[in-house]
C-alpha cells in the first residue's frame, strides 16, 4: 500500500458501446461513462448515485477490472490498472472485490454455500482451516454457521445469499469492495440489515467501498462522499450529507426530492424517461437540460464542466454551479 497515492484515482475515464451495422458501420454509440475524473481515499465509503442507465454498472465493472476503458486513465495505489491486470490479474483480483444486485445470477446452484466460500481462497492459494470459514460465515451473520455452511445457495434468502456474497468477497481482504445495487433487490428491513453489516465490515477492517445506488436516503445514510452520475458524467461531487442536505445541481435536488415523497412504492424513482430517451444525449449543451426547470438559453448551447464551487464540492452546471465563494 503506498499511502501518497489515493487507493483508486480515475483521469477522464469514457467507455463508449458502439454497435456496428453488418457492413461495420457504427449505428449508434451509448456514451456509458463519458470524461470522468474522480479519485477514492484510503478508508473512504464512496458512492455513485444515479437513475437507471447512467453508467452506474459501467463505471463499476471498470474500476473492478472487468470492463476496459476506451481512453483516459485509471489507477490503483498509484498503478496503472492496465499494468496491474497485465501483470498480475490474481493480485489485482484479490485486492479489489465487487458484489451485483443480483446475486443469485452468479451462483453455481450445484454447489454448497462451502464450496462457493472456498472456491476464491483456493485459487489465490490462500490456506484456510473449517474454522477459518466457520468465523468467515459468522461474521457477515449467517448462522448457524455449520449449518449454513452445507447448504445450497437456493436454500438461503436472498439477504442470506448478499450476505454470503458479501464473505466471499471479505474473505479476500480487498483493499476495495465495490458494491453495485446490493441492496435493491431486497425488503426494506433487509436493505438497513446488510448496509449495517457492510458498515461495520468497513470499521473492523478499514477497507474502501464504493456503493452503487440509486436513492439518495441510501447515499446520504452510508456514504462519506458522492458522486451524482447523469448519462456518463458526473454533475456533482461533495460530501454526501452536503448534497443530500443542500443539492445544488438540479438533478441532485431531482434525486434528493424523489426521496421525501410519501409513497414509500415512489422513492428512489423520480419521473422517470424512459430508457431510450434516456440514452439519447443531445449533440450540443447540457445533457441535462431537456430535464431541467432552470435551464437557459446557454444551457442548449454548452456543456457545463465540473468546477468546485466550494471545497470538495464540485458542479456542472451553468445555472446553479457558479461559485460562491
Ligand atoms: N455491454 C453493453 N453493450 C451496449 N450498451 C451497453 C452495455 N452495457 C451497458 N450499456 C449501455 O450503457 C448505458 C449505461 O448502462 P449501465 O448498466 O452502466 O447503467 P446503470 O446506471 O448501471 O443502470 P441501472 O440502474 O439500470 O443498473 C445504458 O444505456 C446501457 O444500455
Ligand atoms: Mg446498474
Amino acid at each position: 500500500m503506498k499511502e501518497e497515492y489515493p487507493l483508486v484515482e480515475a483521469k477522464k475515464l469514457k467507455k463508449y458501446f458502439r454497435e456496428t451495422s453488418l457492413l461495420g458501420k457504427v449505428i449508434k454509440t451509448t456514451k456509458a461513462v463519458d470524461d470522468v475524473s474522480f479519485s477514492i481515499g484510503r478508508r473512504e465509503k464512496f458512492c455513485i448515485v444515479g437513475e437507471s442507465g447512467s453508467g452506474k454498472t459501467t463505471l463499476a465493472r471498470i474500476l473492478a477490472g472487468l470492463l476496459d476503458y476506451d481512453e483516459g486513465e485509471l489507477f490503483l495505489d498509484g498503478e496503472r490498472y492496465k499494468d496491474l491486470l497485465e501483470k498480475d490479474r490474481k493480485g489485482f483480483r484479490r485486492k479489489v472485490q465487487i458484489i451485483f444486485q443480483d446475486p443469485y445470477s452468479s451462483i453455481n446452484p450445484r454447489k454448497s454455500v462451502r464450496e462457493f466460500l472456498e472456491r476464491p481462497l483456493k485459487l489465490h492459494g490462500i490456506s484456510f482451516s473449517r474454522s477459518d470459514l466457520l468465523n468467515i460465515l459468522e461474521s457477515v451473520g449467517l448462522s448457524p454457521a455449520e449449518e449454513i455452511m452445507n447448504r445450497m445457495p437456493w436454500e438461503l434468502s436472498g439477504g442470506q445469499r448478499q450476505r454470503l456474497f458479501i464473505a466471499r468477497a471479505i474473505s479476500l481482504n480487498p483493499e476495495l469492495l465495490i458494491a453495485d445495487e446490493p441492496v435493491s433487490m431486497l425488503d426494506v428491513t433487509v436493505r438497513a440489515q446488510i448496509l449495517s453489516l457492510m458498515n461495520r465490515l468497513y470499521e473492523d477492517r478499514g477497507m474502501s467501498i464504493v456503493l452503487i445506488s440509486h436513492d439518495m436516503l441510501t447515499v446520504n445514510v452510508f456514504c462519506d462522499r458522492v458522486a451524482v452520475m447523469y448519462l456518463g458524467k458526473f454533475v456533482e461531487i461533495g460530501k454526501a450529507r452536503d448534497v443530500y442536505s443542500s443539492p445544488i445541481h438540479p438533478y441532485s435536488e431531482l434525486l434528493v426530492k424523489s426521496t421525501l415523497k410519501p409513497d414509500p412504492g415512489i422513492r428512489g424513482k423520480v419521473d422517470l424517461p424512459e430508457k431510450e430517451e434516456l440514452g439519447s444525449i443531445p449533440a450540443v449543451g447540457c445533457r441535462f437540460q431537456p430535464r431541467c426547470i432552470y435551464s437557459v438559453q446557454r444551457c442548449a448551447l454548452e456543456e457545463p464542466i465540473l468546477r468546485e464551487v466550494s471545497q470538495g464540492r464540485s458542479v456542472a452546471c451553468h445555472v446553479k454551479g457558479v461559485s460562491r465563494s
